[in-house]
């Protein structure tokens, strides 16, 4: 039977206009709708409730910057403000802040309104991804747990090389107090105790980064730092080094002087460590020039490339579109979790990144492209900064 539309059909526009009103208000979805300079002009219940508002008066007439959090990096407003002002409807995930200086994880999805087709303002419509950032803080902290595991042999070597050195130079510089002075070797005994003082802190650095892997990061956003892509690059190999010297395989960096990233400094870390241990266990077996090559770029926008190359005999083409699935792998069950480059998408997508995965003749390349440290703001932002 045909439903009965008699009635709505039948509704006066009074109420279609109480029902709207109705609807927008009681929505479980926050609401905001902004005039097309981004200044607030209505927002629901939900809105309110969301954010930790009181009354609709303390948002209306003030722009989106009122709940914008210092943790989420300005490429995402840039991309906002972007995509919206060309007239398309922008999705993504982001921080905001609430009244009381909670941190909101949300959903949102902005659309303009437009009046015979000239944009008259936006809605907004923000869910709230609170259990679901609980759910991917725990991944994380899960993949951190892998990266550790698969550093277990590689952690003794990076430790005992050292250790060794350190005993040879220490032993040669004791031998030096029963030498007769005249035999002395100044420089030579100057040189290995700078070899002590090197060995020790190259461990210190080790164990350092062991314990920032180890640590579970808390609620209320994570850490982000600023930090060079030379300095991002040379410290996810503190742990695999050794493990691809001893291998055979070399390693070509061409990095980029002052490049600068914004981010979290352990979660980037274990993107490049992720493309480096399935660099070595691709390896396995394989004869032949082992290379694994990492160039770095920046862009005259601030942009940072990085480019990662291996020569382990590629991915086959079918595959090939797989590979950010998580828990896909070819690996053997104790070895693989095909969590890997699942995370570290997500970790370049969280950072206003992407990555993407080639590979032919052998090779297999992976692009990130990750937002570099802006210098000066562009319209879009200073638009949303008003
Ligand atoms: N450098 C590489 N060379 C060849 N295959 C790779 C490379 N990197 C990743 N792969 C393929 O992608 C799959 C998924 O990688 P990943 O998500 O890190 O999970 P895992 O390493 O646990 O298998 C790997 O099992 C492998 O088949
Ligand atoms: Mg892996």
């Amino acid at each position: 039977m045909a439903p009965d539309t008699s009635k709505t059909a039948s509704l006066p526009v009074l109420d279609t206009l109480a029902l709207l009103d109705r609807a927008f208000t009681q929505a479980d979805y926050a609401i905001n709708i902004t005039n097309n300079q981004g200044v607030l002009i209505k927002v629901n219940q939900a809105y309110l409730d969301l954010y930790k508002f009181t009354s609709e008066s303390e948002v209306i007439g003030k722009t989106q910057k009122l709940i914008r959090s210092p943790h989420t990096p300005d490429s995402i407003y840039k991309d906002m403000w972007q995509t919206i002002l060309s007239g398309t409807t922008w999705r993504g995930n982001l921080n905001n802040i609430a009244r009381d200086g909670s941190e909101v994880f949300v959903h949102l999805t902005i659309s303009p309104v437009r009046e015979n087709g000239e944009i008259i303002g936006y809605m907004g419509f923000s869910l709230d991804r609170a259990q679901q950032v609980l759910l991917e803080r725990e991944l994380f902290h899960a993949n951190k747990l892998v990266v550790l595991a698969t550093m277990g042999a590689g952690l003794a070597h990076e430790l005992n090389n050292p250790l060794a050195s350190i005993l040879l130079d220490a032993e040669y510089l004791r031998d030096l107090f029963a030498a007769p002075e005249s035999s002395i070797d100044w420089p030579t005994a100057s040189l290995a105790a700078n070899s002590v003082i090197n060995g020790v802190e190259r461990m210190k650095k080790v164990l350092e980064h062991l314990l920032m892997y180890s640590r579970k990061e808390g609620g209320g956003g994570l850490k982000h730092s600023t930090l060079t892509s030379t300095q991002l690059i040379e410290d996810s190999f503190l742990f695999l080094e050794r493990q691809l010297r001893s291998r055979g395989i070399a390693v070509e960096l061409e990095l980029e002087d002052n490049a600068f990233i914004h981010g979290n400094r352990t979660q980037l870390e274990s993107v490049i460590h992720n493309l480096l241990a399935n660099s070595r266990d691709a390896f396995e077996g394989r004869k032949g020039e082992k290379f694994i090559r990492i160039t770095t770029r920046q862009y005259e926008n601030g942009r940072l490339e990085i480019e990662y190359r291996d020569n382990a005999g590629g991915i086959s083409p079918s595959l090939l579109p797989r590979v950010f699935e998580p828990f896909f792998t070819t690996k053997k069950e104790l070895e693989g979790t095909g969590l890997g480059l699942a995370i570290s998408q997500k970790i370049v997508v969280e950072h206003g990144g992407t990555i993407t995965c080639e590979s032919e003749n052998g090779e297999t390349a992976f692009h990130i492209h990750l937002p570099g440290r802006k210098t000066e703001s562009t319209p879009e932002s200073d638009f949303l900064d008003e």
